[in-house]
Protein backbone atom coordinates (compact mmCIF):
# COMPACT_ATOMS: atom_id res chain seq x y z
CA UNK A 1 0.00 0.00 0.00
CA UNK A 2 2.53 2.22 0.76
CA UNK A 3 4.10 1.88 -2.36
CA UNK A 4 1.65 2.45 -4.17
CA UNK A 5 1.48 5.75 -2.81
CA UNK A 6 5.12 6.33 -3.29
CA UNK A 7 4.65 5.64 -7.06
CA UNK A 8 1.57 7.98 -7.41
CA UNK A 9 3.14 10.56 -5.51
CA UNK A 10 6.22 10.23 -7.64
CA UNK A 11 4.11 10.27 -10.80
CA UNK A 12 2.83 13.57 -10.22
CA UNK A 13 6.25 14.58 -9.00
CA UNK A 14 7.36 13.41 -12.91
CA UNK A 15 4.56 15.39 -14.30
CA UNK A 16 5.55 18.93 -12.19
CA UNK A 17 8.66 18.22 -13.83
CA UNK A 18 7.30 17.45 -17.29
CA UNK A 19 5.31 20.56 -17.27
CA UNK A 20 7.58 23.05 -15.97
CA UNK A 21 9.49 23.26 -19.37
CA UNK A 22 11.24 26.22 -20.88
CA UNK A 23 12.84 28.63 -18.27
CA UNK A 24 14.05 31.35 -19.69
CA UNK A 25 16.50 34.55 -19.39
CA UNK A 26 15.06 38.18 -20.42
CA UNK A 27 17.46 40.96 -20.58
CA UNK A 28 16.15 44.63 -18.87
CA UNK A 29 16.22 47.76 -21.30
CA UNK A 30 17.17 50.80 -19.29
CA UNK A 31 17.24 53.86 -21.25
CA UNK A 32 19.64 56.24 -19.22
CA UNK A 33 21.90 55.92 -21.97
CA UNK A 34 23.29 59.14 -24.28
CA UNK A 35 23.43 56.81 -27.41
CA UNK A 36 20.93 54.90 -27.20
CA UNK A 37 20.24 53.12 -31.05
CA UNK A 38 16.73 53.07 -32.37
CA UNK A 39 13.70 51.25 -30.90
CA UNK A 40 13.98 49.11 -34.63
CA UNK A 41 17.93 48.77 -34.24
CA UNK A 42 17.30 47.61 -30.30
CA UNK A 43 14.92 45.10 -31.95
CA UNK A 44 17.53 43.99 -34.50
CA UNK A 45 19.87 43.27 -31.95
CA UNK A 46 17.33 41.23 -29.59
CA UNK A 47 16.47 39.45 -32.36
CA UNK A 48 20.28 38.27 -33.87
CA UNK A 49 20.73 37.14 -30.40
CA UNK A 50 17.48 35.04 -30.30
CA UNK A 51 16.40 37.01 -27.19
CA UNK A 52 12.99 36.30 -26.15
CA UNK A 53 12.09 37.76 -23.24
CA UNK A 54 12.42 41.71 -22.42
CA UNK A 55 11.40 43.99 -19.58
CA UNK A 56 11.39 47.82 -20.28
CA UNK A 57 11.79 49.90 -17.36
CA UNK A 58 9.30 52.11 -18.57
CA UNK A 59 6.82 52.05 -21.31
CA UNK A 60 8.04 53.96 -24.28
CA UNK A 61 5.80 53.72 -27.24
CA UNK A 62 8.97 53.41 -30.07
CA UNK A 63 10.31 50.17 -28.03
CA UNK A 64 6.52 49.14 -27.74
CA UNK A 65 5.92 49.37 -31.45
CA UNK A 66 9.31 48.06 -32.92
CA UNK A 67 8.86 45.00 -30.14
CA UNK A 68 4.90 44.29 -32.39
CA UNK A 69 5.26 41.08 -33.90
CA UNK A 70 8.57 39.62 -32.95
CA UNK A 71 7.58 37.21 -30.77
CA UNK A 72 9.24 39.21 -27.86
CA UNK A 73 7.63 38.76 -24.29
CA UNK A 74 7.66 41.99 -23.21
CA UNK A 75 7.44 43.18 -19.21
CA UNK A 76 6.05 46.76 -19.44
CA UNK A 77 7.23 49.19 -15.89
CA UNK A 78 5.39 51.32 -13.59
CA UNK A 79 8.00 53.65 -13.06
CA UNK A 80 8.66 55.09 -9.18
CA UNK A 81 7.08 58.72 -10.43
CA UNK A 82 3.94 56.97 -11.61
CA UNK A 83 3.22 54.75 -8.49
CA UNK A 84 1.75 56.82 -5.99
CA UNK A 85 -0.95 58.26 -8.63
CA UNK A 86 -1.58 55.10 -9.62
CA UNK A 87 -2.16 53.80 -6.41
CA UNK A 88 -4.44 56.83 -5.14
CA UNK A 89 -7.02 56.96 -7.94
CA UNK A 90 -8.65 53.89 -10.01
CA UNK A 91 -8.58 55.91 -13.18
CA UNK A 92 -5.29 56.81 -13.37
CA UNK A 93 -4.71 53.09 -13.35
CA UNK A 94 -6.75 52.81 -15.84
CA UNK A 95 -5.90 55.36 -17.91
CA UNK A 96 -2.54 53.69 -17.79
CA UNK A 97 -3.48 50.39 -18.87
CA UNK A 98 -5.53 52.20 -21.96
CA UNK A 99 -2.59 54.31 -22.80
CA UNK A 100 0.26 51.81 -22.39
CA UNK A 101 -0.74 48.32 -22.83
CA UNK A 102 -4.36 47.91 -24.93
CA UNK A 103 -3.04 50.15 -27.03
CA UNK A 104 -0.36 47.48 -28.14
CA UNK A 105 -1.98 44.36 -27.82
CA UNK A 106 -2.08 41.73 -29.16
CA UNK A 107 0.38 42.36 -31.96
CA UNK A 108 2.91 43.64 -29.14
CA UNK A 109 2.85 40.28 -26.66
CA UNK A 110 2.71 42.74 -23.22
CA UNK A 111 2.76 39.38 -20.67
CA UNK A 112 3.88 41.63 -17.26
CA UNK A 113 3.65 44.98 -15.37
CA UNK A 114 5.95 45.09 -13.01
CA UNK A 115 4.95 48.16 -10.90
CA UNK A 116 7.49 50.48 -9.49
CA UNK A 117 11.35 49.41 -8.65
CA UNK A 118 12.14 48.43 -5.71
CA UNK A 119 9.24 50.80 -3.65
CA UNK A 120 9.81 50.04 -0.26
CA UNK A 121 13.03 50.94 -0.54
CA UNK A 122 13.00 53.58 -3.13
CA UNK A 123 10.29 55.37 -2.68
CA UNK A 124 8.76 54.06 0.57
CA UNK A 125 6.02 57.15 1.38
CA UNK A 126 4.89 55.07 -1.46
CA UNK A 127 4.58 51.59 -0.03
CA UNK A 128 1.15 52.14 1.78
CA UNK A 129 -0.51 52.42 -1.63
CA UNK A 130 1.67 49.82 -3.63
CA UNK A 131 -0.98 47.04 -3.08
CA UNK A 132 -3.35 49.42 -3.98
CA UNK A 133 -1.86 50.64 -7.12
CA UNK A 134 -1.47 46.79 -7.97
CA UNK A 135 -5.05 45.49 -7.58
CA UNK A 136 -6.41 49.56 -9.50
CA UNK A 137 -4.05 47.97 -12.37
CA UNK A 138 -5.24 44.56 -12.35
CA UNK A 139 -8.64 45.67 -12.10
CA UNK A 140 -8.22 47.60 -15.12
CA UNK A 141 -7.19 44.57 -16.80
CA UNK A 142 -9.84 42.33 -15.54
CA UNK A 143 -12.23 45.54 -17.56
CA UNK A 144 -10.91 44.98 -20.60
CA UNK A 145 -11.00 41.35 -20.43
CA UNK A 146 -7.14 41.00 -20.78
CA UNK A 147 -6.22 39.92 -17.39
CA UNK A 148 -5.54 36.22 -17.98
CA UNK A 149 -2.73 37.42 -20.72
CA UNK A 150 -0.62 39.80 -18.11
CA UNK A 151 0.38 39.50 -14.80
CA UNK A 152 1.02 42.10 -12.37
CA UNK A 153 3.40 42.45 -9.58
CA UNK A 154 6.41 44.76 -7.90
CA UNK A 155 10.09 44.03 -8.40
CA UNK A 156 11.29 43.85 -4.44
CA UNK A 157 15.40 43.87 -3.63
CA UNK A 158 16.82 41.68 -1.77
CA UNK A 159 17.34 44.40 1.15
CA UNK A 160 14.15 43.71 2.73
CA UNK A 161 15.50 40.71 3.81
CA UNK A 162 18.59 41.45 6.29
CA UNK A 163 19.95 38.13 7.00
CA UNK A 164 19.29 36.00 3.84
CA UNK A 165 22.04 33.42 5.38
CA UNK A 166 20.99 30.26 6.16
CA UNK A 167 17.87 30.82 3.44
CA UNK A 168 16.14 28.51 5.96
CA UNK A 169 15.72 31.16 8.50
CA UNK A 170 15.78 34.23 6.30
CA UNK A 171 12.57 36.57 7.07
CA UNK A 172 11.27 39.94 5.76
CA UNK A 173 12.48 43.10 7.53
CA UNK A 174 8.87 42.84 9.70
CA UNK A 175 8.65 46.71 9.39
CA UNK A 176 7.59 45.87 5.92
CA UNK A 177 5.14 42.95 7.28
CA UNK A 178 1.89 44.48 6.31
CA UNK A 179 2.75 45.72 2.83
CA UNK A 180 4.57 42.38 2.38
CA UNK A 181 1.53 40.54 3.41
CA UNK A 182 -0.93 42.79 1.32
CA UNK A 183 1.09 41.82 -2.10
CA UNK A 184 1.37 38.53 -1.08
CA UNK A 185 -2.22 38.45 -0.59
CA UNK A 186 -2.60 40.43 -3.91
CA UNK A 187 -0.19 37.90 -6.13
CA UNK A 188 -1.89 34.81 -4.58
CA UNK A 189 -5.44 35.92 -5.45
CA UNK A 190 -4.33 36.66 -8.93
CA UNK A 191 -1.64 33.57 -9.31
CA UNK A 192 0.64 36.34 -10.25
CA UNK A 193 4.62 35.89 -9.44
CA UNK A 194 6.98 38.09 -7.12
CA UNK A 195 9.44 39.72 -8.28
CA UNK A 196 12.88 39.48 -7.01
CA UNK A 197 15.82 41.48 -7.88
CA UNK A 198 18.66 39.49 -6.45
CA UNK A 199 22.17 40.45 -7.03
CA UNK A 200 25.02 38.65 -5.93
CA UNK A 201 27.82 41.24 -6.96
CA UNK A 202 26.23 43.72 -4.06
CA UNK A 203 26.24 40.56 -1.59
CA UNK A 204 29.56 39.76 -2.19
CA UNK A 205 31.34 42.96 -1.87
CA UNK A 206 29.71 43.78 1.47
CA UNK A 207 30.43 40.29 2.94
CA UNK A 208 33.86 41.31 3.30
CA UNK A 209 35.38 37.92 2.56
CA UNK A 210 32.98 35.89 3.98
CA UNK A 211 31.85 34.13 1.12
CA UNK A 212 34.32 32.78 -1.73
CA UNK A 213 34.32 34.61 -4.92
CA UNK A 214 33.84 31.26 -6.58
CA UNK A 215 30.33 31.46 -5.15
CA UNK A 216 29.24 34.27 -6.18
CA UNK A 217 30.37 33.88 -9.79
CA UNK A 218 28.91 29.99 -9.78
CA UNK A 219 31.92 28.27 -10.10
CA UNK A 220 32.88 25.14 -8.49
CA UNK A 221 33.49 25.36 -5.15
CA UNK A 222 36.15 22.77 -3.30
CA UNK A 223 34.99 20.78 -0.95
CA UNK A 224 35.86 22.17 2.40
CA UNK A 225 34.37 25.60 0.65
CA UNK A 226 30.94 24.12 0.31
CA UNK A 227 28.15 26.68 1.84
CA UNK A 228 25.61 24.52 3.41
CA UNK A 229 22.53 25.47 4.81
CA UNK A 230 22.94 23.88 8.60
CA UNK A 231 19.17 23.64 8.86
CA UNK A 232 17.74 21.88 5.52
CA UNK A 233 21.31 20.60 4.82
CA UNK A 234 20.86 21.75 1.44
CA UNK A 235 24.10 22.66 -0.37
CA UNK A 236 24.27 25.84 -2.13
CA UNK A 237 26.40 25.69 -5.20
CA UNK A 238 25.64 29.20 -5.83
CA UNK A 239 24.97 32.48 -3.92
CA UNK A 240 21.84 33.35 -6.60
CA UNK A 241 20.03 30.00 -5.69
CA UNK A 242 21.16 30.91 -1.95
CA UNK A 243 19.34 34.55 -2.64
CA UNK A 244 16.28 33.14 -4.46
CA UNK A 245 15.99 30.36 -1.78
CA UNK A 246 16.05 32.89 0.95
CA UNK A 247 12.69 35.22 -0.84
CA UNK A 248 11.14 31.97 -1.04
CA UNK A 249 11.65 31.52 2.69
CA UNK A 250 10.64 34.64 3.53
CA UNK A 251 7.84 33.99 1.70
CA UNK A 252 6.70 31.00 3.60
CA UNK A 253 7.32 33.03 7.08
CA UNK A 254 4.30 34.74 6.23
CA UNK A 255 2.31 31.46 5.60
CA UNK A 256 2.75 31.88 1.66
CA UNK A 257 3.22 29.04 -0.58
CA UNK A 258 2.89 28.36 -4.21
CA UNK A 259 3.72 31.86 -5.38
CA UNK A 260 6.46 31.29 -7.91
CA UNK A 261 9.85 33.73 -7.98
CA UNK A 262 11.01 35.67 -11.21
CA UNK A 263 14.06 37.00 -10.65
CA UNK A 264 13.61 40.77 -12.45
CA UNK A 265 16.68 41.77 -12.04
CA UNK A 266 20.68 40.17 -11.70
CA UNK A 267 23.68 40.71 -13.22
CA UNK A 268 27.47 41.85 -12.63
CA UNK A 269 29.52 45.19 -13.61
CA UNK A 270 31.87 45.05 -16.10
CA UNK A 271 33.97 47.78 -14.71
CA UNK A 272 33.90 50.17 -11.26
CA UNK A 273 36.14 52.48 -9.75
CA UNK A 274 38.93 52.57 -7.97
CA UNK A 275 36.98 50.87 -4.75
CA UNK A 276 35.42 48.68 -7.05
CA UNK A 277 37.43 46.15 -7.52
CA UNK A 278 35.29 43.27 -8.26
CA UNK A 279 33.53 45.10 -11.05
CA UNK A 280 36.00 43.95 -13.93
CA UNK A 281 35.30 41.91 -17.43
CA UNK A 282 36.23 38.90 -16.94
CA UNK A 283 33.91 38.65 -13.60
CA UNK A 284 30.76 40.13 -15.60
CA UNK A 285 31.85 37.49 -18.39
CA UNK A 286 31.97 34.66 -16.07
CA UNK A 287 28.90 35.38 -13.78
CA UNK A 288 26.62 36.07 -16.49
CA UNK A 289 27.46 33.27 -18.67
CA UNK A 290 27.20 30.91 -15.98
CA UNK A 291 24.09 32.32 -14.86
CA UNK A 292 22.47 31.38 -18.42
CA UNK A 293 23.79 27.72 -17.93
CA UNK A 294 22.23 27.88 -14.60
CA UNK A 295 18.73 29.02 -15.43
CA UNK A 296 18.55 27.35 -18.41
CA UNK A 297 19.10 24.18 -16.91
CA UNK A 298 15.99 24.48 -16.18
CA UNK A 299 15.97 23.16 -11.98
CA UNK A 300 14.80 25.48 -9.05
CA UNK A 301 16.64 26.11 -5.85
CA UNK A 302 17.34 23.20 -3.37
CA UNK A 303 14.26 24.67 -1.61
CA UNK A 304 11.70 24.61 -4.59
CA UNK A 305 13.43 22.10 -7.32
CA UNK A 306 10.45 22.16 -9.46
CA UNK A 307 9.97 26.12 -10.11
CA UNK A 308 12.41 26.96 -12.70
CA UNK A 309 14.57 30.44 -12.08
CA UNK A 310 12.96 32.54 -15.06
CA UNK A 311 15.17 35.42 -14.81
CA UNK A 312 16.32 38.96 -16.48
CA UNK A 313 19.71 40.05 -17.01
CA UNK A 314 20.44 43.56 -15.79
CA UNK A 315 21.13 44.99 -18.76
CA UNK A 316 21.65 45.80 -22.46
CA UNK A 317 23.26 48.57 -22.70
CA UNK A 318 25.49 50.73 -19.98
CA UNK A 319 23.41 53.17 -18.68
CA UNK A 320 25.94 55.90 -18.57
CA UNK A 321 23.82 59.05 -17.64
CA UNK A 322 22.80 57.43 -14.39
CA UNK A 323 23.84 58.98 -10.84
CA UNK A 324 26.41 56.85 -8.51
CA UNK A 325 29.59 54.60 -8.04
CA UNK A 326 31.00 53.86 -11.48
CA UNK A 327 30.02 50.39 -11.61
CA UNK A 328 26.90 51.61 -11.74
CA UNK A 329 26.76 52.98 -15.23
CA UNK A 330 28.44 49.44 -16.70
CA UNK A 331 26.08 46.32 -16.27
CA UNK A 332 25.57 46.64 -19.90
CA UNK A 333 26.53 43.54 -22.18
CA UNK A 334 26.14 45.34 -25.44
CA UNK A 335 27.88 48.43 -26.81
CA UNK A 336 25.63 51.07 -28.22
CA UNK A 337 26.83 49.68 -31.82
CA UNK A 338 25.99 46.26 -31.46
CA UNK A 339 29.08 44.87 -30.60
CA UNK A 340 29.49 42.42 -27.82
CA UNK A 341 31.01 44.34 -24.63
CA UNK A 342 32.26 40.15 -23.72
CA UNK A 343 31.62 36.94 -24.76
CA UNK A 344 27.89 35.97 -23.88
CA UNK A 345 25.60 33.56 -24.93
CA UNK A 346 21.58 34.74 -24.01
CA UNK A 347 20.26 31.23 -25.13
CA UNK A 348 21.99 27.35 -25.90
CA UNK A 349 21.52 28.69 -29.86
CA UNK A 350 22.31 32.06 -30.02
CA UNK A 351 25.61 31.78 -32.93
CA UNK A 352 25.14 35.60 -33.18
CA UNK A 353 27.50 36.17 -30.25
CA UNK A 354 29.89 33.71 -31.15
CA UNK A 355 31.87 35.19 -33.92
CA UNK A 356 30.25 38.77 -33.97
CA UNK A 357 33.03 40.26 -31.15
CA UNK A 358 35.41 38.20 -32.77
CA UNK A 359 37.07 37.08 -29.50
CA UNK A 360 39.81 34.39 -29.43
CA UNK A 361 40.91 32.94 -26.67
CA UNK A 362 45.12 32.35 -26.69
CA UNK A 363 47.85 31.24 -24.24
CA UNK A 364 49.24 34.51 -22.25
CA UNK A 365 52.62 35.52 -23.12
CA UNK A 366 55.17 34.13 -20.58
CA UNK A 367 52.88 32.02 -18.95
CA UNK A 368 54.43 28.84 -16.68
CA UNK A 369 55.06 25.96 -19.13
CA UNK A 370 54.17 23.13 -16.73
CA UNK A 371 50.62 24.99 -16.13
CA UNK A 372 50.47 25.79 -20.00
CA UNK A 373 50.79 22.00 -20.25
CA UNK A 374 47.98 20.81 -18.20
CA UNK A 375 46.09 23.48 -20.07
CA UNK A 376 46.53 21.90 -23.30
CA UNK A 377 45.87 18.28 -21.68
CA UNK A 378 42.88 18.99 -20.49
CA UNK A 379 42.05 20.99 -23.42
CA UNK A 380 42.42 17.86 -26.06
CA UNK A 381 41.37 15.46 -23.55
CA UNK A 382 38.73 16.82 -20.99
CA UNK A 383 37.52 19.74 -22.84
CA UNK A 384 36.71 18.02 -25.50
CA UNK A 385 38.72 20.09 -28.09
CA UNK A 386 39.46 19.35 -31.67
CA UNK A 387 43.11 19.25 -31.37
CA UNK A 388 43.58 17.40 -34.40
CA UNK A 389 45.37 20.61 -36.35
CA UNK A 390 48.46 20.85 -34.23
CA UNK A 391 49.24 16.94 -34.52
CA UNK A 392 52.32 16.20 -35.97
CA UNK A 393 51.61 17.20 -40.15
CA UNK A 394 48.90 19.10 -39.72
CA UNK A 395 48.50 23.16 -40.00
CA UNK A 396 49.05 24.20 -37.19
CA UNK A 397 51.63 21.98 -35.84
CA UNK A 398 54.85 24.79 -36.35
CA UNK A 399 55.62 26.46 -34.47
CA UNK A 400 55.72 23.15 -32.55
CA UNK A 401 55.95 24.49 -29.25
CA UNK A 402 53.34 24.40 -25.85
CA UNK A 403 52.84 28.12 -26.11
CA UNK A 404 51.63 27.61 -29.41
CA UNK A 405 49.57 24.46 -29.26
CA UNK A 406 47.62 25.77 -26.42
CA UNK A 407 46.70 29.11 -28.18
CA UNK A 408 45.24 26.29 -30.66
CA UNK A 409 43.08 24.08 -28.40
CA UNK A 410 42.46 26.34 -25.74
CA UNK A 411 40.41 28.89 -28.51
CA UNK A 412 39.01 25.52 -29.80
CA UNK A 413 37.74 24.79 -26.88
CA UNK A 414 36.36 28.07 -26.39
CA UNK A 415 34.59 28.83 -29.34
CA UNK A 416 32.77 25.34 -29.27
CA UNK A 417 31.96 25.93 -25.44
CA UNK A 418 31.68 29.59 -24.08
CA UNK A 419 27.93 29.37 -25.26
CA UNK A 420 27.48 27.01 -22.77
CA UNK A 421 29.13 29.08 -20.21
CA UNK A 422 32.88 28.27 -20.85
CA UNK A 423 35.56 30.88 -19.69
CA UNK A 424 38.91 31.80 -21.47
CA UNK A 425 40.91 31.46 -18.20
CA UNK A 426 43.20 27.59 -17.92
CA UNK A 427 44.21 28.56 -14.33
CA UNK A 428 44.94 31.75 -15.51
CA UNK A 429 47.18 31.00 -18.04
CA UNK A 430 44.85 32.01 -20.96
CA UNK A 431 43.52 35.51 -22.16
CA UNK A 432 41.34 36.81 -24.62
CA UNK A 433 41.74 38.38 -27.51
CA UNK A 434 40.36 40.36 -30.31
CA UNK A 435 43.11 39.80 -32.60
CA UNK A 436 42.83 36.72 -35.14
CA UNK A 437 45.70 34.28 -34.01
CA UNK A 438 45.58 32.87 -37.09
CA UNK A 439 48.75 33.07 -39.28
CA UNK A 440 49.75 31.14 -42.66
CA UNK A 441 47.15 28.19 -43.82
CA UNK A 442 46.61 27.71 -40.17
CA UNK A 443 43.09 28.66 -39.36
CA UNK A 444 42.12 29.18 -35.90
CA UNK A 445 38.31 28.41 -34.94
CA UNK A 446 36.38 31.01 -35.05
CA UNK A 447 38.31 33.18 -37.76
CA UNK A 448 36.33 35.33 -39.86
CA UNK A 449 38.22 33.73 -42.75
CA UNK A 450 37.39 29.90 -42.32
CA UNK A 451 35.00 29.32 -45.23
CA UNK A 452 32.58 27.32 -42.77
CA UNK A 453 33.01 27.33 -38.91
CA UNK A 454 29.30 26.39 -38.62
CA UNK A 455 30.62 22.40 -38.15
CA UNK A 456 33.18 23.56 -36.11
CA UNK A 457 31.49 25.62 -33.56
CA UNK A 458 28.78 23.54 -33.20
CA UNK A 459 29.40 19.82 -32.44
CA UNK A 460 26.53 17.61 -31.80
CA UNK A 461 27.93 16.11 -29.32
CA UNK A 462 28.36 19.62 -27.26
CA UNK A 463 24.64 20.80 -28.00
CA UNK A 464 22.79 17.95 -28.69
CA UNK A 465 20.91 17.54 -31.71
CA UNK A 466 19.48 21.21 -33.38
CA UNK A 467 16.03 22.35 -33.22
CA UNK A 468 16.08 21.32 -29.14
CA UNK A 469 16.40 23.85 -26.01
CA UNK A 470 18.97 22.90 -23.71
CA UNK A 471 16.63 23.17 -20.89
CA UNK A 472 14.06 20.61 -23.11
CA UNK A 473 16.87 18.06 -23.60
CA UNK A 474 18.14 18.34 -19.78
CA UNK A 475 14.26 18.11 -18.54
CA UNK A 476 14.00 14.79 -21.02
CA UNK A 477 16.76 12.92 -18.69
CA UNK A 478 14.99 14.26 -15.74
CA UNK A 479 11.69 12.99 -17.16
CA UNK A 480 13.67 9.82 -18.23
CA UNK A 481 15.63 9.56 -14.23
CA UNK A 482 11.71 9.87 -13.17
CA UNK A 483 10.19 7.27 -14.74
CA UNK A 484 13.35 4.82 -14.25
CA UNK A 485 12.37 5.31 -10.31
CA UNK A 486 8.75 4.88 -11.30
CA UNK A 487 9.49 1.31 -13.24
CA UNK A 488 11.89 0.56 -10.68
CA UNK A 489 9.36 1.34 -7.63
CA UNK A 490 6.57 -1.30 -9.34
CA UNK A 491 9.17 -3.86 -9.90
CA UNK A 492 10.02 -3.72 -6.43
CA UNK A 493 6.05 -3.67 -6.38
CA UNK A 494 5.58 -6.59 -8.03
CA UNK A 495 8.56 -8.15 -6.22
CA UNK A 496 6.86 -7.74 -2.64
CA UNK A 497 3.38 -9.05 -3.95
CA UNK A 498 5.02 -12.40 -4.64
CA UNK A 499 7.30 -12.65 -1.48
CA UNK A 500 3.73 -11.51 0.48
C1 LIG B 1 2.51 35.74 -25.83
O1 LIG B 1 3.20 35.07 -24.79
C2 LIG B 1 2.44 34.06 -24.17
C3 LIG B 1 3.20 33.54 -22.99
O2 LIG B 1 4.32 32.82 -23.39
C4 LIG B 1 2.12 32.99 -25.20
O3 LIG B 1 1.35 31.98 -24.59
C5 LIG B 1 1.35 33.60 -26.34
O4 LIG B 1 1.15 32.65 -27.35
C6 LIG B 1 2.10 34.78 -26.92
N1 LIG B 1 1.23 35.47 -27.84
C7 LIG B 1 1.61 35.79 -29.06
C8 LIG B 1 0.61 36.53 -29.88
O5 LIG B 1 2.72 35.54 -29.50
C1 LIG C 1 14.06 47.30 8.66
O1 LIG C 1 13.51 48.39 7.95
C2 LIG C 1 13.50 49.60 8.69
C3 LIG C 1 12.74 50.61 7.88
O2 LIG C 1 13.31 50.78 6.60
C4 LIG C 1 14.95 50.01 8.99
O3 LIG C 1 14.96 51.19 9.75
C5 LIG C 1 15.63 48.89 9.76
O4 LIG C 1 16.99 49.21 9.94
C6 LIG C 1 15.52 47.58 9.00
N1 LIG C 1 16.02 46.50 9.85
C7 LIG C 1 16.98 45.68 9.47
C8 LIG C 1 17.37 44.61 10.43
O5 LIG C 1 17.52 45.78 8.38
C1 LIG D 1 6.25 40.15 11.05
O1 LIG D 1 6.15 38.77 10.68
C2 LIG D 1 7.06 37.93 11.36
C3 LIG D 1 7.00 36.55 10.73
O2 LIG D 1 5.70 36.07 10.71
C4 LIG D 1 6.73 37.94 12.84
O3 LIG D 1 7.64 37.10 13.52
C5 LIG D 1 6.83 39.36 13.35
O4 LIG D 1 6.44 39.42 14.69
C6 LIG D 1 5.98 40.32 12.55
N1 LIG D 1 6.28 41.68 12.93
C7 LIG D 1 5.36 42.62 13.10
C8 LIG D 1 5.89 43.96 13.47
O5 LIG D 1 4.19 42.40 12.93
C1 LIG E 1 1.68 30.92 10.16
O1 LIG E 1 1.04 29.72 10.51
C2 LIG E 1 1.44 29.21 11.77
C3 LIG E 1 0.82 27.85 11.96
O2 LIG E 1 -0.53 27.87 11.56
C4 LIG E 1 1.08 30.21 12.86
O3 LIG E 1 1.52 29.74 14.09
C5 LIG E 1 1.75 31.55 12.55
O4 LIG E 1 1.34 32.53 13.49
C6 LIG E 1 1.40 32.03 11.17
N1 LIG E 1 2.19 33.21 10.88
C7 LIG E 1 1.70 34.28 10.28
C8 LIG E 1 2.66 35.40 10.03
O5 LIG E 1 0.53 34.38 9.94
C1 LIG F 1 21.17 22.48 -12.42
O1 LIG F 1 21.71 23.42 -11.51
C2 LIG F 1 21.55 23.06 -10.14
C3 LIG F 1 22.08 24.18 -9.29
O2 LIG F 1 23.39 24.50 -9.60
C4 LIG F 1 22.27 21.75 -9.87
O3 LIG F 1 22.05 21.39 -8.54
C5 LIG F 1 21.73 20.70 -10.79
O4 LIG F 1 22.45 19.52 -10.61
C6 LIG F 1 21.81 21.13 -12.23
N1 LIG F 1 21.15 20.13 -13.05
C7 LIG F 1 21.66 19.67 -14.16
C8 LIG F 1 20.85 18.66 -14.88
O5 LIG F 1 22.73 20.07 -14.59
C1 LIG G 1 31.70 49.55 -30.84
O1 LIG G 1 31.79 50.27 -29.66
C2 LIG G 1 32.84 49.89 -28.78
C3 LIG G 1 32.73 50.67 -27.50
O2 LIG G 1 32.51 52.02 -27.74
C4 LIG G 1 34.17 50.07 -29.49
O3 LIG G 1 35.22 49.66 -28.65
C5 LIG G 1 34.18 49.26 -30.77
O4 LIG G 1 35.37 49.48 -31.47
C6 LIG G 1 32.99 49.61 -31.64
N1 LIG G 1 32.96 48.66 -32.74
C7 LIG G 1 32.62 49.00 -33.97
C8 LIG G 1 32.65 47.91 -34.99
O5 LIG G 1 32.33 50.16 -34.26
C1 LIG H 1 22.31 29.12 -35.50
O1 LIG H 1 22.74 27.84 -35.91
C2 LIG H 1 21.70 26.93 -36.17
C3 LIG H 1 22.27 25.57 -36.53
O2 LIG H 1 23.65 25.58 -36.51
C4 LIG H 1 20.84 27.49 -37.33
O3 LIG H 1 19.75 26.60 -37.55
C5 LIG H 1 20.31 28.85 -36.93
O4 LIG H 1 19.58 29.39 -38.01
C6 LIG H 1 21.44 29.79 -36.57
N1 LIG H 1 20.89 31.04 -36.09
C7 LIG H 1 21.39 32.22 -36.46
C8 LIG H 1 20.73 33.43 -35.87
O5 LIG H 1 22.32 32.33 -37.20
C1 LIG I 1 29.81 34.01 -37.94
O1 LIG I 1 30.62 33.16 -38.72
C2 LIG I 1 29.93 32.53 -39.78
C3 LIG I 1 30.87 31.55 -40.46
O2 LIG I 1 32.17 31.99 -40.39
C4 LIG I 1 29.42 33.62 -40.74
O3 LIG I 1 28.69 33.02 -41.78
C5 LIG I 1 28.51 34.55 -39.96
O4 LIG I 1 28.09 35.61 -40.79
C6 LIG I 1 29.21 35.12 -38.75
N1 LIG I 1 28.25 35.86 -37.95
C7 LIG I 1 28.46 37.14 -37.59
C8 LIG I 1 27.37 37.76 -36.80
O5 LIG I 1 29.48 37.73 -37.83
C1 LIG J 1 42.27 35.17 -45.27
O1 LIG J 1 43.20 34.15 -45.48
C2 LIG J 1 43.94 34.26 -46.71
C3 LIG J 1 44.82 33.04 -46.84
O2 LIG J 1 45.35 32.67 -45.61
C4 LIG J 1 44.74 35.55 -46.69
O3 LIG J 1 45.43 35.70 -47.91
C5 LIG J 1 43.79 36.73 -46.51
O4 LIG J 1 44.51 37.93 -46.39
C6 LIG J 1 42.95 36.54 -45.26
N1 LIG J 1 41.95 37.60 -45.16
C7 LIG J 1 41.73 38.28 -44.02
C8 LIG J 1 40.65 39.31 -44.08
O5 LIG J 1 42.34 38.08 -42.98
Amino acid sequence: MMIELWSIALLIFCSILSNSRGAYIGINIGTDVSNLPSALDVVALLKAHQITHVRLLDADAHMLRALADTGVEVMVGVTNEEVLGIGERASTAAAWVTKNVVAYLPSTNITAIAVGSEVLTAIPHAAPVLASAMNYLHKALVASNINYQLKVSTPLPMDIIPRPFPPSTATFNSSWNSTIFQVLQFLKNTNSYYMLNAYPYYEYVSSDGIFPKDYALFQPLSAVKEIVDPNTLFHYRSMFDAMVDAAYNSIASLNFSGIPIVVTETGWPWYGGAKEPDATIENAETFNNNLVRRVLNNSGPPSQLNFPINTYIYELFNEDKRPGPVSERNWGIFNTNGTAVYPLSLSAFDNATANSSGVFCVAKQGADIDKLQSGLNWACGQGQADCAAIQSGRLCYFPDNVQNHASYAYNNYYQRMRNVGATCDFDGTATTTTIDPSYGSCRFTGSQNTSSGGGDLFPPTAFGPVGQTAGSSILQVQDIGCMLLLLALLVLHVDLQIVL
